[in-house]
């Protein structure tokens, strides 16, 4: 036993992520501010996301998972934004094509007539629990969905039985946790002090992913993340000697279409961290080598404000075309994509997982925020806050007021 878990640890070691950044950009100035920098992130008040999870919480979590599968077919989560992204997109990554996974429908994230009304004709006859995810409880559309939700809910299902078919993720302090309290549904905390996007260890992502995938591993990556401290202050650095640069793009690649909503996960990480003050770098992402066939066109030859960031997976495929795998032809395309997009000028980072799997996905998760979180404050901004978001909030409230 003592063997393997030994054996377990130095694979783990060799087989964690690699870096390649970019040896042409030039960080130094940027290196010798690094105390300065990770002192005043460890000052943050939002960094809840570092703290481990309680194993009590996890437990819970699983528990209620196992419920969920016994009473209903799928679970509808209700959540947008940081409330959402994080379980839609690794759910969406260890999902197979053509296996069926545990049904998981999103709603909330879009106020589409068309998908409202498919997705309450298609659940008429489904048996399913409702997860209301919302750190702030206040959340327009997640107001509205829910109140749609629980008239259909109660046409559906006797009132007792509404107490087994909802669930509540929330802040402790927020009304809809009154709300939850008044009504007994079971319910779960978002810590004060973990903002939504920062939020894939809490009970907003795990109990969702909890359905499909191994959440422990997930955690125990996430925690493992904290080891690549140092290339996480160093990817900030060049990211923001770019942008000094006039590179204001980054573009993350991928050559797999699993990952299309991680990098709408990485998409919301990076530019609600770092955009605010007129400043930061606009995150957009590209699925290889389908995108190649239409912006790559962009990238190598039009404007040069792009540099991109490849997340590369170490596959094992098994087909093989004459004497090669599949993933080795990929990997010699990634490779002339890097070296002719470098001789267009777009600086190239590139970060290898060893294989795809909840480990190392918490892995790269942890590394991402903590390196967004850096670069923020590397740009002179508060990582933590999302007052553009609010704006529109504000705003509309005020719009439909007399309506909702
Ligand atoms: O990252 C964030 O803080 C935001 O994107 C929020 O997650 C999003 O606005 C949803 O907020 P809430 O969870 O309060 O409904």
């Amino acid at each position: 036993m003592t063997f393997f878990k030994k054996f377990d640890t130095i694979k783990m070691v060799i087989k964690m992520l690699k870096f390649n950044f970019d040896k042409d950009v030039d960080i130094e100035s940027n290196l010798s501010r690094k105390d300065y920098i990770i002192n005043k992130f460890n000052t943050c008040e939002m960094i809840g996301w570092n703290n481990p999870i309680e194993d009590e919480i996890v437990e819970d979590i699983l528990k209620t998972s196992k419920k969920i599968k016994k009473n209903s077919e799928c679970l509808v989560v209700l959540g947008i934004g940081g409330s959402y992204l994080g379980s839609k997109s690794l759910n969406e990554l260890f999902k197979s094509y053509y296996t069926s996974n545990y049904e998981i429908v999103y709603l909330g994230n879009t106020l589409s007539t068309d998908y409202i009304n498919e997705t309450l004709d298609y659940l008429k006859d489904k048996d399913f629990t409702l997860n209301v995810i919302s750190k702030s409880g206040s959340t327009l559309e997640i107001k509205l969905l829910f109140d749609i939700m629980i008239k259909y809910m109660k046409n559906k299902y006797k009132k007792e039985e509404l107490k087994d078919r909802i669930i509540i993720t929330t802040s402790p302090n927020s009304k809809l946790h009154e709300m939850a309290k008044e009504n007994s549904y079971k319910t779960f905390f978002i810590p004060n002090n973990i903002g939504g996007r920062f939020s894939l260890i809490t009970p907003a992502h795990l109990l969702p992913l909890s359905l499909n995938i191994d959440i422990k591993e997930l955690i125990r990556g996430y925690n493992d993340g904290k080891k690549y401290k140092n290339q996480a202050y160093k990817y900030a650095c060049i990211r923001n000697k770019l942008f000094l640069e006039n590179k204001y793009i980054e573009n993350f690649c991928f050559y797999n279409d699993k990952f299309i909503y991680f990098g709408e996960f990485l998409k919301q990480l990076f530019a609600e961290t770092e955009g605010k003050d007129s400043t930061g770098v606009f995150p957009i992402y590209s699925i290889y080598t389908r995108d190649l066939h239409s912006i790559g066109q962009f990238i190598q030859e039009g404007n040069k404000i792009i540099f991109e960031t490849t997340i590369q997976v170490d596959y094992k495929t098994k087909y093989k075309y004459k004497d090669s795998t599949i993933n080795e032809i990929n990997d010699k395309i990634n490779q002339s994509v890097i070296k002719a997009h470098k001789n267009g000028n777009v600086y190239q980072n590139v970060i290898i997982l060893s294989k795809l799997n909840e480990y190392n996905i918490g892995e790269l998760v942890y590394f991402f925020m903590l390196s967004v979180s850096y670069s923020a404050l590397t740009f002179g901004v508060n990582p933590f806050n999302q007052d553009g978001v609010e704006e529109y909030k504000k705003i509309s409230k005020e719009k439909l007021e007399k309506i909702i």
